[in-house]
């Protein structure tokens, strides 16, 4: 299954897959060009290929790794094995760093891009406390100086596309403005390919409301650079909200495809002018899940895949009519035997299924994620 495809290979999938669609405006990164403008989120603990694929399988064109600290990528630690699975479905697909340092950065970034990545992601967003205390992810917000060395370096070694996730700002301050300010336009002067903006500053970590309003602006600022929109896109109506009422070019899709990858077919739908689609139903719901488990198992082997595939049932469950006591069983499951017993269960009979009414909370998904640990070492 694993392979490399070339640039050209990669626009014609992604023409063919779904067609362009009509009623979005054109959606690049680089060479490539979007199906539909909307992408698979980073997420720490979530968005490994096996999640991008089943995406992917759902008409999400384009996906994101999680954050990948640069060390454990040059050092080939647990991060190495993940960056190292990629598969010829799992394209165009962004490798995103994380890390303090410039050149260890820029070292990251070749290994990707020999590695098989398309795009290369600089994580300048993620809040976690220890990530900040390394003057890594969201901490570079409050270091212009550093974060501008650090693209520059990356820019050096990278021929490519090249992209960045950012929140809004550290914080409320004029101060916390000026530097996103100069970081962004330098990302214009380096000819970045897009960028990623969450709508939270990182000190408001998951509580509040993300501020589209912010997104509307910088998109009408810099009109010419390809823009991600990220926060509060929980349903396939908000991705449509955010595009039209910001402007952006793309939709940035996070807790929202969370145990929900047919956000994205829903979300073409909608786009195209179509009606809402009926949520997926308990067939439809069973062969992702059954492929979800695949996908795990050729990356973690079984045992992990059992322990991994527990968090992501329990997302999957809020769209099964018996919600509740599809999570309770999907909790229980610590082998592969005991997870085809809750697909036998409850999975077995076709029916409708139930439209998600609750996403997950960003502080359930970092305790699921041990999200503080992996910070250590490998992932935001
Ligand atoms: C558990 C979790 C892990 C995350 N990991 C990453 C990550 O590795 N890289 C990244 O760029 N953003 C990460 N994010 C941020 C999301 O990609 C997204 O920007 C944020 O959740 C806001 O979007 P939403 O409100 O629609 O979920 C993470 C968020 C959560 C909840």
């Amino acid at each position: 299954m694993t392979g490399v495809l070339t640039p050209s290979d990669y626009i014609a999938v992604a023409a063919t897959s779904a067609g362009i669609n009509a009623a979005a405006r054109p959606c690049r990164i680089g060479p490539f060009q979007l199906a539909s403008p909307a992408m698979q989120a980073g997420l720490a603990g979530y968005s490994d290929m096996a999640m991008r694929v089943v995406a992917r399988r759902r008409g999400c064109p384009y996906a994101v790794t999680e954050a990948l600290l640069d060390r454990v990528i040059i050092t080939g630690g647990r991060g190495r094995e993940k960056r190292s699975i990629l598969c010829l479905t799992d394209h165009p697909v962004a490798g995103q760093i994380m890390g303090s340092e410039p050149q260890e950065m820029a070292q990251a970034a070749r290994i990707l891009l020999e590695s098989g990545f398309d795009v290369i992601d600089l994580n300048f967003a993620c809040p976690v406390k220890k990530v900040m205390g390394r003057c890594r992810g969201g901490y570079l917000l409050s270091d212009p100086d550093e974060a501008i060395r650090i693209m520059r370096a990356v820019r050096a070694v990278v021929p490519g596309p090249l992209t960045m996730k950012l929140r809004r700002a550290l914080d409320e301050s004029s101060e916390a403005a000026e530097n996103f300010d100069r970081i962004f336009g330098e990302a214009v002067a380096l000819e970045f390919a897009a960028m990623a903006v969450h709508g939270r500053t990182v000190e408001q970590k998951y509580t509040g409301k993300a501020d589209w309003e912010f997104l509307r602006t910088v998109k009408a600022r810099y009109p010419g650079m390809t823009l991600f929109g990220s926060g509060d896109v929980f349903t396939a109506q908000d991705a449509v909200r955010m595009y039209h009422s910001t402007g952006v070019d793309g939709v940035w899709i996070a807790r929202g495809a969370i145990g929900n990858p047919w956000i994205f077919r829903e979300f073409a739908a909608l786009m195209a002018g179509r009606p809402a689609l009926d949520p997926p139903t308990i067939y439809e719901q069973r062969d992702g899940l059954m492929e979800h488990f695949a996908l795990a198992v050729e990356i973690y082997g079984e045992e992990q895949a059992a322990r991994q595939m527990r968090k992501i049932g329990i997302k999957y469950s809020r769209l099964h009519p018996q919600g509740a006591d599809v999570w309770r069983a999907f909790i229980a499951v610590k082998s592969q035997a005991h997870w085809d017993s809750v697909l036998d269960r409850y999975y077995s009979c076709d029916g409708p299924g139930r439209a998600g009414e609750s996403v997950p909370d960003a502080q359930d998904l970092y305790k699921d994620t041990s999200c503080e640990s992996h910070a250590e070492s490998t992932a935001c």
